[in-house]
């Protein structure tokens, strides 16, 4: 199915049912409204103008498209901002982040909190049971604009509350943090300070509760929502929609709450926003990596417990990043058909019409500024649609071969204690994916601790605190494992285990840590054996009684393994990457196809999908004609088979 993201109150009333009209003739089933209308809504307090609201949803039903309701709390109203400014959030300076945009609250604010519940009440009150409503977002893009941590005195009180919640005393505080160091003991939680503004680096233990705290607070903060929606909307499901590359926050905690999660996917976006190298960046820059936006796919379908929508799809031009080419010709189609392999329940354009005023005037949407003629993308969305009447429906999403298990903790840890500057989770995490995908492997993402079951191959790309539960299903699964550096590192206080790493994987993996060296670019160190390549960025020390399968250029161990549960010393560069995996997809007994770096492949249900981002044309090892789109592909091209 197709969506589209839209504004009535951008557009003269008049417009609304010819804007309605368009949408079904193009082929649109959803419709979300409303995520950031709250003055149009309530343009003083408890003066309230809901009635426009009213007629844009009658219209939107009229024409036969359902509606996604937002709950318009990412955007608070000056008024309310004027009574109370202990809602705006802080920077790690100390400065507020006023009103003029958006995503201007803290979490943490008592006062928020009761605004937001208020106004979510009050909405989903009046359309709960509206019957063209069939689900509904939750404020927009927590976390967008640096805005899941704040660093205020709203901040700060909440979190000396939730210490206490967490440590029954200071000693116990002071204990787990080690605090006796550089004299940071405190004798009470109404002395302990937020972990910034300090001279030089503050306690690393602090900087990760206090982001275990902030992510805490937006879970809660969304459970506040959900709960009230559920309570007069029976029957509607509830979504958020996550973004790309976000993870101050543990986003599978927000999904617990949710009936299915729903991301904005920017592929052509997001090039400039991952630590690509300039090389990668300029080869993909009008197509996007072929791997950006499947690894959000595949993470959400995670985070929605199998359940995911596009809830924004990139349909031309973006505006927020350092460049904004026009996707190649072909692109929207190819990433609405990627979607759907992956998954997704639904594609949703962002948005309908480019607005020809505000902060999003240079943003593509389906139809030209402000006029009812179609972008290319919307010409695009329109092909799609036509070829998915055609091939009716697309069957249940399968569980993977392999499964990554991944860690917002862990990106935490490494981005507070990186150890070496280019020690990166999110792109440690990518490359693996990437590797996996590669090798035509299709790939699942799990949070720790979650079932294996079912899984033949198992990533951990870096798990520094190995919790109770993510050992025990890491000891219970009978896939092949594959552990990275750094993981089981740090106990749950950031403490370095007494047994030294990996800690609780000491038993599993065989190994003990001696030493580590991170290594500045340039200085790489060879690994041969059942696997070959180059640590690079990282390299570890290893003792071990477990069977070494390849060796660094002095002897010492690089990659081990016990049983199933292997364990890969260093940062790989991508051949010893790729070579690792294949040996291990091979002890799995996964077969694999090596797909050249523009080629990738996805299967849903009994369908197969190829997807070439070019430029070079790709024939197809698969048996049969496709039933969508060439054999051979050529560049931007998708082919479809059914087997
Ligand atoms: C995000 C937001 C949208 C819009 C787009 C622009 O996804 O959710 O409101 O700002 O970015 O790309």
């Amino acid at each position: 199915m197709l969506g589209v993201c839209y504004y009535p109150e951008h557009w003269d009333e008049g417009r609304w049912e010819l804007d309605a009209k368009r949408m079904r003739e193009l082929g649109i089933s959803y419709v979300r409204i409303g995520e950031f209308a709250w003055s149009r809504l309530e343009p003083k307090r408890n003066h309230f103008t809901f009635e426009w609201l009213d007629r844009a949803l009658d219209v939107l039903h009229k024409a036969g498209l359902k509606v996604v309701l937002g709950t318009p709390t990412a955007t608070p109203p000056k008024w309310l901002m004027d009574e109370h400014p202990e809602i705006a959030p802080y920077d790690q300076n100390g400065q507020v982040r006023g009103f003029g945009s958006r995503r201007h609250y803290s979490f943490s604010s008592q006062t928020w909190w009761r605004e937001s519940a208020r106004i979510v009440e009050i909405i989903a009150k009046r359309y709960g049971e509206h019957p063209g409503i069939a689900g509904w977002q939750t404020d927009n893009e927590y976390g967008c604009h640096d805005t899941t941590v704040s660093w205020g005195p709203e901040d700060l009180r909440a979190f000396r509350q939730w210490l206490r919640l967490r440590y029954q005393s200071t000693d116990q505080l002071n204990e787990a943090w080690g605090s006796v160091f550089w004299s940071m003991e405190v004798n009470s939680f109404d002395e302990v300070e937020l972990p910034c503004r300090t001279v030089t680096e503050p306690n690393p233990a602090a900087r990760l509760d206090f982001w275990r705290f902030s992510s805490d607070q937006v879970a809660a903060y969304d459970k506040m929502q959900v709960e009230i929606i559920r309570k007069h909307s029976p029957g509607r499901w509830i979504t958020h929609n996550f973004m790309g590359f976000v993870l101050d926050f543990d986003h599978f905690k927000v999904g617990e709450n949710l009936d299915l999660a729903s991301w904005d996917s920017y592929p052509i976006g997001f090039v400039e926003k991952f630590p690509f190298t300039e090389a990668e960046r300029n080869r993909w820059a009008e197509t996007s990596h072929p791997d950006i936006a499947p690894f959000h796919h595949d993470l959400y379908r995670g985070v929605g417990r199998g359940r995911f929508w596009v809830m924004e799809q990139q349909p031309g031009p973006v505006n927020w990043a350092p460049w904004n080419p026009v996707p190649k010709p072909g692109m929207v189609r190819l990433w609405t058909w990627e979607a759907l392999a992956h998954g997704a329940e639904v594609v949703s354009y962002f948005r309908w019409r480019q607005a020809p005023f505000a902060q999003e005037q240079m943003h593509a949407g389906l139809n030209l500024p402000g006029l009812d003629e179609w972008s290319v993308g919307g010409l695009e969305a329109g092909a799609v649609a036509e070829e998915m009447a055609k091939l009716g429906d697309l069957g249940a999403i399968g569980k993977a071969p392999a499964a990554i298990v991944f860690d917002y903790a862990s990106y935490w840890s490494t981005k507070i204690q990186p150890q070496g500057r280019d020690f990166r989770y999110e792109e440690l995490a990518f490359r693996w994916y990437e590797a996996l995908r590669r090798l035509g492997l299709d790939v699942d993402f799990v949070p720790p601790g979650a079932p294996l079951d079912g899984y033949r191959l198992v990533a951990v790309p870096c798990l520094m605190q190995v919790s109770d539960a993510a050992l025990a299903a890491l000891e219970n699964t009978d896939a092949v494992v594959l552990y990275g550096a750094r993981s089981g590192s740090r106990d749950r206080f950031f403490r370095i285990p007494e047994n030294l790493p990996p800690g609780p994987l000491a038993g599993l993996t065989g190994n003990r840590l001696t030493q580590l060296s991170s290594l500045r670019p340039g200085i790489e160190e060879g690994v041969a054996g059942g696997a070959s390549g180059h640590a690079i960025r990282w390299r570890e020390y290893l003792e071990t009684n477990a069977e070494v399968l390849a060796r660094f250029e002095n002897g010492d161990p690089a990659l081990t393994g016990k049983g199933k549960h292997h364990y890969l010393a260093c940062w790989p560069d991508e051949a010893l990457l790729s070579s690792t995996l294949k040996l291990l997809a091979e002890r799995a007994g996964i077969e694999v196809l090596d797909v050249p770096s523009h080629i990738r492949i996805r299967r849903r249900g009994n369908l197969v999908f190829a997807f070439n981002y070019g430029p070079e044309e790709w024939t197809a090892p698969i048996k049969g004609d496709p039933i969508l789109g060439e054999k051979r592909l050529k560049a931007q091209q998708v082919a479809v088979w059914r087997v």
